[in-house]
């Protein structure tokens, strides 16, 4: 449920801008934090409002309908969005038409105490029941205050086009699985995103295929835990746990529809997220090394790199079992990049299992990762079951730590790929510079070099004379054979 895309929690909510030509129009104002499943729901909220006749704008001030797409993961998450509450209520003064809904992990954890706690939100809605949004606004619109926090077994809409918003036309998200049966004890995601369920991989393709002819470049796919993808012909029907022997012979795992949609498109640049350690299967690795179009890099979370915490965690894998994926990797695909997310000071964590998580960072030396100080999250089991006895100055200590030492490991990666000539994928105009550009090498290192002749969507081969820590600097010395 990460990414190189984890929209940082801290930063401002970006204003997602949508413009239809419709004339009935209304307007919307929405803005996403947390992963990039929420900035992906958006883009499918903005489709299934589009055809209600909403237009979007990002001056606050005159918006009809205002929707967050809010992120639970952590309490500092919360309080973000409680702010980002507080400055709709100034806005309201000025605008009295102004309605508020929010929606995503928030609106389902809180439910209807949403409306009592923040008086500015008329609307509250969970991450599976944005298809009854024209519904609810119509409530809303008739001065009654609506919820639905319904949560679906099957909801995945694949039927349902997304409208890109905010994006530079190369790089796209594409939803592949909702929800997360894992139980990891520390996270809140299955409560607020409900079971885990595959989308129909026609419907993927199909997406995948309109944004070729639209010009895509990159796609990721995307999902709490990519590597438990699983469709069965048909999808698995309401109140039936097992599939049956036929459903078992025609199903399709996530190795089988990774190399689908690679075969499809060969020249489309594919990656995912996020990886489980415990699901991520061989063939899936095997896969990555067939495919030209698969990108060298995986997120990897390991939380943890003592055993016995990722024990309490309930992750399924010993560190010794983390190792040995990780040793997979390296032999199948030597030029792949890995990323963590870790957590520092769970419930009981002590010096020495401190210690294995550094000792477990030296051995893999990440490309990059983001790290945690541990929030203790209402209803988990962790919540339930553990109490929370690190000390705030002992998680901040760890977590000071750890990420040090990441930050000696991203610079040893970095400087790894100096001398050498990459693809990679133009972006954006650098931000530092107008005279550049920006975009990600396979192993999803940013890399700026001179404009040059080169465009937006072009795929470059750079080579790297430079770099800071996070950010490699070269020149374009050619296309590469992708365009
Ligand atoms: N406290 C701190 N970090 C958390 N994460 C998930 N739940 C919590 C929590 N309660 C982190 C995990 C996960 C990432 C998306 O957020 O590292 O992989
Ligand atoms: Fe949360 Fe674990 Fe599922 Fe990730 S895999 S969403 S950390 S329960």
């Amino acid at each position: 449920m990460n990414m190189e895309k984890i929209i940082d929690e801290n930063k401002q909510g970006e204003a997602l801008v949508l413009n239809t030509n419709n004339k009935n129009t209304r307007k919307l104002f929405i803005e996403s934090y947390g992963c990039a499943m929420n900035f992906s729901d958006s883009e499918i909220v903005a489709s299934i409002l589009a055809k209600e006749g909403f237009n979007t704008t990002q001056n606050l001030e005159e918006a009809d309908l205002v929707l967050v797409n809010t992120c639970s993961i952590r309490d500092k998450a919360e309080q973000t969005i409680r702010k980002r509450l507080q400055k709709y209520n100034a806005v309201k003064k000025i605008n009295p038409r102004m309605k508020v809904g929010v929606l995503g992990c928030m609106a389902e954890r809180l439910k209807e105490k949403f409306l009592e706690e923040e008086k500015i939100v008329d609307l509250v809605v969970g991450p599976d029941a944005y298809k009854d949004l024209p519904n609810l606004i119509k409530e809303v619109e008739d001065g009654r205050d609506a919820v639905n926090v319904i949560l679906s077994i099957d909801e995945t809409y694949g039927d349902i086009s997304p409208v890109r918003l905010g994006g530079n036309g190369v790089t796209a998200f594409v939803s592949i699985t909702r929800g997360c049966d894992n139980m990891c004890t520390f996270c809140v995601v299955p409560f607020t995103r409900g079971r885990e369920r595959s989308r129909d991989p026609q419907s993927i393709l199909a997406e995948v295929n309109d944004l070729a002819e639209k010009g895509y470049k990159e796609i990721t796919l995307l999902g709490q835990n990519v590597d438990s993808f699983l469709w069965y012909g048909g999808g698995l029907k309401k109140g039936f746990k097992k599939a049956s022997d036929i459903q078992k012979a025609t199903a399709m795992d996530f190795a089988q529809l990774l190399d689908l949609v690679a075969t499809e498109h060969p020249k489309m640049r594919i990656r995912f997220s996020t990886s489980n350690p415990q699901d991520m299967s061989l063939e899936v690795l095997h896969t990555m090394a067939k495919h030209k179009n698969i990108c060298d890099y995986i997120h990897l979370p390991v939380q943890s790199g003592s055993t016995r915490i990722l024990k309490e965690m309930n992750r399924q894998h010993t560190r010794e079992e983390y190792i040995e994926l990780i040793d997979n990797i390296r032999k199948i695909l030597p030029n792949c990049s890995i990323s963590q997310d870790i957590i520092t000071g769970f419930p009981t964590e002590t010096e020495e299992d401190h210690q294995d998580t550094m000792s477990l960072m030296e051995y893999v030396k990440y490309d990059y990762g983001y790290m945690f100080a541990y929030s203790e999250r209402p209803g988990t089991l962790a919540a339930k079951k553990l109490e929370d006895d690190i000390p705030e100055e002992i998680k901040k200590r760890r977590l000071a730590e750890i990420v040090a030492l990441q930050r000696e490991h991203c610079a040893f990666r970095t400087e790894e790929f100096l001398g050498k000539i990459f693809e990679v994928l133009i972006e954006k105009e650098s931000k530092k510079s107008d005279q550049h550009w920006a975009g990600r090498t396979s192993q999803n290192t940013v890399a700026v070099f001179p404009k040059e002749n080169y465009k937006v969507g072009d795929f470059v081969m750079v080579k790297v004379n430079d770099c800071t820590s996070a950010t490699l600097i070269g020149e374009g010395v050619g296309f590469s054979d992708n365009n």
